[in-house]
């Protein structure tokens, strides 16, 4: 199954224009665009001229965004021993989570559980891997929709969320503070504070498979970034500084939207 893109060209732009509070008016003043043709790109139906005279007021790369507008990219496909990934659907979205394991050894862990975690409980199961660990990108609904369930498969597994965030689980957590690793099997997993989506999105990078991961949460997606909510500025800076300084062959699981990698992102994501 092809996961499509998660954010289209009008979704960066609006996202951004959020981010800077700038006001429809104040673009199209600056970006010297007739008000219907910018109205044109936030309505899905914008034009290469627009995108490119418009991406540098929001400090977007234009040529990336015009990239996203002609829908001239898509990450490589990616499969990796010890990676799987769900895809479940939330109202009118879809949501991921990941199994990780270490293959040596029928360790693994869960990263969230989307908004239905059967699959990943009976991938699990099927590759009889203890699960001695849950992490939790960060505490948004679609994210952590059935932690009940997975609490309930694995009851002896411990359940990790950064310091920081603010909404109450229903279930006793680890609280994690970047920083923090933690080993499963042979495979380490290390914390990295990524917020401005969310008050204490984490993201865990794991080393140890056959390429390194990260699972980004809703920091960054193929092509874009979720909303900075708390603070845009924030997000930004924490996904520069935390993500893409990682190795370029880094696989990054975002919640939402396919796989991609750190170099991939360097190249066509217009945010950075
Ligand atoms: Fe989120």
């Amino acid at each position: 199954m092809k996961i499509s893109i998660e954010d289209f060209c009008e979704d960066i732009v609006q996202k951004a224009m959020r981010g800077t509070a700038a006001s429809p008016e104040s673009v199209v003043e600056r970006a010297e665009v007739a008000p219907a043709s910018l109205d044109a790109l936030l309505e899905g139906r914008g034009d290469e001229a627009t995108v490119r005279a418009v991406a540098p007021c929001l400090g977007l790369s234009a040529d990336k965004l015009a990239d996203s507008l002609l829908d001239r990219w898509y990450p490589e496909p990616r499969e990796l021993d010890g990676l799987f990934m769900t895809n479940t659907a939330y109202h009118d979205m879809f949501v991921n989570a990941y199994l990780i394991w270490d293959p040596s050894q029928h360790c693994g862990a869960l990263f969230d559980t989307g908004s239905d975690a059967s699959a990943l409980i009976e991938k699990a199961q099927e590759l009889g891997l203890d699960i001695p660990r849950i992490f939790l990108t960060h505490t948004h609904r679609d994210h952590i929709m059935d932690l009940d369930r997975v609490r309930k498969a694995f009851p002896k597994a411990e359940i990790h969320v950064g310091e920081r965030e603010a909404n109450a689980l229903s279930v006793a957590a680890q609280r994690v503070r970047p920083g923090d690793t933690y080993s499963l099997g042979g495979l380490t997993v290390s914390a990295r504070l990524t917020w401005g989506h969310s008050d204490g999105g984490i993201t865990y990078v794991i080393d140890g498979l056959s390429s390194p991961v990260a699972i980004v949460g809703d920091a960054i997606f193929a092509g874009s970034m979720g909303g900075g909510m708390v603070s845009y500025d924030d997000a930004l800076r924490t996904n520069r500084e935390e993500i893409l300084t990682l190795d370029e062959a880094t696989i990054l699981c975002p919640g939402h939207g396919p796989l991609t990698t750190v170099g991939e992102e360097k190249r066509h994501n217009p945010f950075f």
